[in-house]
């Protein structure tokens, strides 16, 4: 019987190969990214998207995040504008995704897109995904590692815990911002669709435009917007400041009494580390098996703005 220890896979030279070979065969794996662990597949494939809906449960009108080494790739794919280069040199390979044009000649397959004419393009930057996106002729197709509208994987054993033996995973730790990527639309009026560690303001100050954050979920374009998401499947309760001790209480910072139902995002008041907590904690809490959800008020600045849209998203 297989079990975690031969799911999970080291990244070293004998099993690069066999991470290249699962990948040019139409198959789907686990990979880290610095955000959030994602599950790849050729977004070149249709048996490799149809593989990730699939096993995700994910609805097919909600697009996938198509992953690239860099600009040569993905110019053959999708049409890049002058803000494009501005966001692009400032802040890739890292934690961004840019909604831009499909070129008709694009070789990503229309399922991945959901058949829009737009494409979410991001450039990691962890160095697991780079060496193997590098080692590949096409773009990888990946969404998070996580059943859909559950709680993005960080680690490689939330991964198995979300698919056990039906996928392979590469162990690449903890991930390092533990939050998914801001998500910029670029087509059109250009607003922010997901907050992540890349704020507005620094998008603002790049491109020197104010920038729109599309957060209203009635409006908002993307369908995979509207959902409930990131959710640990339990109610949870925003902006409290105490919490029956029946129920799990999510804290931030020093105020708060440390007892057996807190769980602390950062005693420090950091909004990093928070970041970096917030699924982990999601995770804990579900296993062991509150009820309800709790949370104190998490400052509305930097990324807590993705926080807290998290955790909107989370209780709804
Ligand atoms: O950090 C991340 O972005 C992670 C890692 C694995 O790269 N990926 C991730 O993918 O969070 P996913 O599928 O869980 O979330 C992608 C979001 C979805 O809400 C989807 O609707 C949106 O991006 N999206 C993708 N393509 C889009 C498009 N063409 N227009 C608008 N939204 C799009
Ligand atoms: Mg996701």
């Amino acid at each position: 019987m297989k079990n975690i220890y031969s799911n999970i896979i080291k990244f070293n030279s004998k099993n690069i190969i066999k991470i290249i070979k699962i990948i040019k065969k139409n198959g789907i794996i686990g990979l880290p990214t610095e955000t959030v662990y994602g599950l790849a597949g050729n977004a070149y494939s249709n048996i490799a998207i149809a593989k990730i809906f699939k096993i995700k449960k994910r609805l097919k009108k909600n697009p996938l995040i198509i992953h690239y080494y860099d600009l040569n790739h993905a110019q053959k794919d999708v049409i890049l504008n002058q803000k494009f280069y501005k966001i692009y040199k400032k802040f890739s390979p890292g934690p961004i995704t840019y909604i831009v044009k499909k070129k008709n000649t694009s070789r990503i397959k229309t399922a991945a897109c959901a058949n829009l004419k737009t494409v979410g393009i991001r450039f990691p930057k962890n160095k697991i995904i780079r060496n193997i996106l590098k080692k590949l002729n096409f773009p990888l197709a990946m969404p998070s590692a996580n059943k859909s509208s559950g709680i993005s994987p960080v680690k490689p054993s939330d991964v198995f815990e979300e698919f056990h033996n039906k996928i392979k995973v590469v162990d690449g730790g903890v991930s390092k911002i533990g939050i998914e990527s801001t998500v910029i639309n670029l087509v059109g009026n250009i607003c922010v669709l997901r907050p992540g560690i890349i704020t507005p303001k620094q998008i603002e100050n790049t491109l020197k435009t104010k920038i729109r954050v599309s957060l209203n979920l009635k409006t908002i374009k993307s369908p995979g917007y509207l959902k409930k998401h990131y959710s640990p499947g339990i109610p949870m309760y925003l902006n409290k400041k105490k919490c029956p001790d029946k129920h799990a209480f999510i804290t931030f910072g020093k105020k708060y009494p440390v007892t057996r139902n807190t769980f602390n995002l950062s005693k420090k008041s950091n909004l990093n580390q928070a970041a970096k907590n917030l699924y982990k904690l999601f995770r804990n809490i579900k296993k062991k098996g509150y009820k309800k959800i709790y949370v104190a008020k998490i400052p509305n600045k930097g990324i807590g703005i993705a926080i807290n849209d998290r955790l909107k998203r989370a209780s709804k």
